[in-house]
């Protein structure tokens, strides 16, 4: 399969959720299937901004983060025939969801509170609102979060259940259940 199966209409796929629910792995993957390129709205702020993630927290704080956050995805999200692998937090401020609508497939990848708890003990990525939380609390932190941010993830197009995936085979039955649905839109 390739990018010839898709709408000539859909310019962008966009994938948004939860810290941990595999935004990146999946992206990447999806974005090799189809011939596109991957981006990673953090990673692309580290490289424009020459700085981390964290250490924009540290001398912005979360609000100014969030700003630049705003300003750089309307750079990512106009290039064309690209995967695109949103921040946890980026459809949840500003007009951002509404925004991700217009210029792409949006797909919410949505994970029970226990697979997101479990992908994100294992991560390897800095996460500023993460890295703080005694591992006591992760839970209870993810369940009040995700329901604040659930009615925006919510607008997305398309909506796919995320189970745990800690192996290539896992990763691409739901790397082709999202083919599915973006061959048939
Ligand atoms: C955030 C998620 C992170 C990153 C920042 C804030 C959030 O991205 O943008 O640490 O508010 O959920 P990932 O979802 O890729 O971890």
């Amino acid at each position: 399969m390739n990018h010839t199966d898709i709408d000539s209409a859909v310019l962008r796929i966009i994938l948004i959720g939860f810290m941990g629910s595999g935004k990146t792995t999946l992206g990447h993957a999806l974005a090799e299937k189809i011939g596109w390129m991957y981006y990673d709205r953090d990673w692309y702020i580290e490289n424009r901004r020459h700085s981390t993630v964290p250490a924009l927290f540290e001398e912005v704080g979360e609000e100014g983060f969030r700003r630049i956050e705003h300003n750089m995805l309307h750079e990512v999200a106009e290039f064309e025939h690209v995967v695109i692998g949103c921040g946890g937090g980026t459809p949840c401020y500003f007009d951002n969801i509404d925004y991700l609508n217009r210029q792409g497939l949006t797909i919410y990848l949505r994970a029970s509170v226990p697979v997101l708890a479990e992908h994100l003990r294992t991560a390897r990525r800095q996460r500023p609102l993460w890295h703080s939380i005694p591992e006591e609390e992760q839970c209870a932190q993810i369940e009040k979060l995700l329901k604040e941010r659930e009615p925006w993830y919510m607008k997305a197009r398309h909506v796919i259940d995320i189970d745990r995936y800690d192996n290539i085979k896992d990763r691409d039955t739901t790397v082709d259940t999202l083919m599915h649905i973006i061959t048939r839109t």
